[in-house]
């Protein structure tokens, strides 16, 4: 099974089995990661599952949304890292991701 390495906001850092099929942002939340309050349940439009995408993933991930772009563009947390984790589904071809949550706001 493919894993997903997750940084906190506190620096803990977790790896999680990943589920081919599921949001990187399920897999987080199915494994209590409670600070990734995700509370529109991977509606894009909440952005509370904020994340910042390790660079070395950067091109590998799926590309972005104008949606996610725009819900993104409302935090004053983005960074060129930043996405929403919910948008992005977890695969083999990205056994090894690694993200961090990041900061509210
Ligand atoms: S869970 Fe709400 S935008 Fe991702």
């Amino acid at each position: 099974m493919p894993t997903l390495l997750v940084t906190t906001r506190e620096g803990t850092q977790t790896v999680l089995d990943g589920e081919a099929g599921l949001s990187v942002m399920e897999i987080i939340r199915d494994n209590g990661v409670g600070e990734l309050l995700a509370l529109c349940g991977g509606c894009c439009s909440c952005a509370t599952c904020h994340v910042y995408v390790d660079a070395a993933f950067a091109d590998v991930v799926r590309a972005m949304s104008e949606d996610e772009n725009d819900l993104l563009d409302g935090s004053s947390q983005r960074t060129d890292r930043s996405r929403l984790s919910c948008q992005l589904p977890f695969g083999d071809g990205l056994a090894g991701l690694a993200v961090t949550i990041a900061p509210e706001g």
